[in-house]
């Protein structure tokens, strides 16, 4: 299959709707990370998203919609979902809800609530408009390789597996929404993203974190999210995250750097002149910024065939637990703290 990727614009978006009504499968920039969309409503379709991206059956996808109206028949929206829509919708949010038998079982991989989001980006949400239909759409990404931030990521992954990417440039958070349950008594965040559990229970009181965000499954366990227990975000490099002051992550990445071969450094703009000549990348200056650069550094990683990456990480709390989250999983929970 030829894979055409086009600029977002009016006649291709008309084109992508009308695959999208064809039951096809198309990639789309979301605020977040792109898309890999199609029919949500539309087993056949919905199968072809799981093929293209090669992901297991048991992982559910997002359902993605452009206004809150089209959610009525498909999940049992509650109150505290209705409060948590009017503060961040739309925006990077995932909703948790329990849906109707209208979702197909291969949307939800078998599980009786549906992931619900309506994405910010003018291209994404002209798209679900036009289209009018709910839009099923993992990460644009083959399984296990780190979310795509641009059209041309998209392309390396999906090249002859889709007929359409709309490019829509770089996407600004670059790390994919908050995953929010809302079908138990307390809100709880099952991935973090840029809307923090703290932003969440500003607005109804009260949130939790799963305990899995930054730590691995326990043999046995079972995940909160099944998106969890899979190998995610993986570069092909071996990955140590660093946390600590710039003179301290400086001082053990360099001792360890010195030693090995084709190794390479992600670090914070004020550590990086404590690297000299060495091979070190920018993770920008704020966590904020981190997640912005992580998934495209830990492309360029793999395209450089580096063996190594020592990568300085932050606390993770806060703003900060979207991106450490990512790199914990990037270095497979390889965390030394200073
Ligand atoms: O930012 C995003 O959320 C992007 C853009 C394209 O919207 N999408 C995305 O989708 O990241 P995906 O499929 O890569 O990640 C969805 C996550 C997975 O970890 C999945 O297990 C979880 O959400 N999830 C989806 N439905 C669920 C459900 N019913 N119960 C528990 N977890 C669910
Ligand atoms: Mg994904």
């Amino acid at each position: 299959m030829e894979t055409l990727c086009l600029p977002a614009g009016k006649e291709s978006l008309q084109k992508a709707a009308e695959l999208f009504r064809a039951g096809q499968v198309v990639a789309f920039p979301t605020e977040t990370v792109y898309g890999l969309g199609a029919d949500a409503l539309n087993e056949e379709a919905v199968r072809a998203i799981f093929a293209a991206k090669e992901r297991p059956a048991d992982n559910p996808l997002i359902v993605h919609v452009a206004r809150r109206n089209q959610l009525e028949g498909l999940c049992r929206v509650t109150d505290t979902a209705e409060q948590l829509m009017d503060a961040f919708w739309p925006g990077p949010l995932t909703l948790l809800l329990m849906k109707t038998s209208r979702v197909p079982d291969v949307t939800t991989a078998g599980l009786p609530s549906v992931a619900v989001r309506c994405p910010s980006h003018p291209v994404a949400h002209e798209l679900l408009e036009v289209c009018g239909l709910p839009i099923a759409a993992p990460s644009a990404n083959r399984s296990g390789r780190p979310s795509p931030t641009t059209a041309r990521d998209v392309y390396e992954d999906m090249a002859g597996r889709i007929p359409l990417i709309l490019d829509g440039g770089s996407c600004d958070v670059g790390v994919e929404s908050t995953v929010l349950d809302l079908t138990g008594d307390v809100p709880c965040v099952l991935r973090p993203g840029a809307i923090t559990a703290e932003d969440v229970a500003s607005i109804v009181g009260q949130c939790t974190v799963a305990s899995s965000v930054m730590r691995p499954l326990k043999e046995g366990e079972s995940a909160p999210s099944p998106g969890m227990k899979h190998r995610h975000y993986a570069p092909k490099a071996k990955m140590t995250v660093f946390i600590g002051t710039d003179e301290a992550v400086a001082a053990a990445i360099i001792a360890r750097y010195d030693q090995a071969e084709n190794a390479a450094i992600l670090a914070h703009d004020s550590a990086l002149p404590l690297f000299g000549g060495r091979r070190a990348f920018s993770l920008g200056s704020t966590p904020r910024e981190g997640a912005h650069l992580l998934f495209r550094r830990l492309r360029e990683m793999d395209a450089l065939d580096v063996s190594l990456i020592f990568a300085q990480g932050w606390n993770a709390e806060g703003e900060a637990l979207a991106v450490m989250n990512r790199m914990a999983r990037a270095a497979a929970f390889d965390l030394v703290q200073l």
